[in-house]
């Protein structure tokens, strides 16, 4: 996968599979320290601990289409690549939180790409889901929490309503630019 973003996709779908209601998303982009650290969380059923120590191989899947699920070692692969990896914590029953870290300024980090784009699909496609999106760059801070615009919207209008989308897309746009801002021509 060349972007970040769609790894993020991949993992929210996975959380999505496993009838997670609520799904977490952080980024921190520690430049001082050369980190690059995503993280997603979610309440879903969770795996066992034998499947988790297994479910970095390209093997592992409970997809019945077709036998392996290449999601999570891509991730993997993708994040020992530029000097760190992938962590799972899961408790069945509970949720699950997968961790890659990367080496931020490493030649092979893929760059984060198009994430405004990335949560548009997915709340277009799952507008009833807890959505929480935490963005860091060093003392920036970048948050859309659905379960706010949905209050602030009033609880009759569905978030995948087209000018809600709209108006999500501007929100998006401007909140990233200005998380990004203090650097000149620097972007993920
Ligand atoms: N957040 C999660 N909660 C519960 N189970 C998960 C979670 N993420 C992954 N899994 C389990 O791990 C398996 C492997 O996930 P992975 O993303 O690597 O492959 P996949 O989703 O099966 O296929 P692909 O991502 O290639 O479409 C999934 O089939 C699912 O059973
Ligand atoms: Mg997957």
């Amino acid at each position: 996968m060349e972007e970040l973003s769609l790894h993020i996709l991949d993992l929210v779908q996975n959380s999505l599979g496993a009838s997670a209601t609520k799904v977490e998303i952080h980024i921190e982009e520690d430049v001082s320290r050369d980190r690059f650290l995503l993280e997603v969380r979610d309440n879903g059923g969770g795996m066992t601990k034998e499947f988790v120590e297994e479910v970095l191989s390209p093997f592992t899947t409970t997809r019945t289409t077709r036998r392996v699920g290449l999601g999570l070692s891509l991730l993997d692969m993708a994040a020992q690549r530029c000097g760190g990896g992938v962590e799972i914590d899961t408790e069945l029953g509970k949720g699950t939180r997968i961790r890659a870290v990367f080496q931020h300024s490493h030649w092979d980090r893929a760059p984060l790409g198009d994430i405004g784009a990335t949560l548009m699909t997915i709340i277009a496609a799952n507008p009833e889901i807890h959505l929480i999106y935490e963005h860091r760059v060093g003392e920036r801070i970048f948050i859309l929490d659905t379960e706010e615009i949905k209050d602030a919207l009033g609880r009759d209008i569905p978030l995948n309503n087209m000018a809600v989308l709209g108006w999500l897309e501007e929100y998006m746009a401007q909140g990233l630019d200005e998380l990004y801002g203090g650097e000149e021509g620097w972007r993920p």
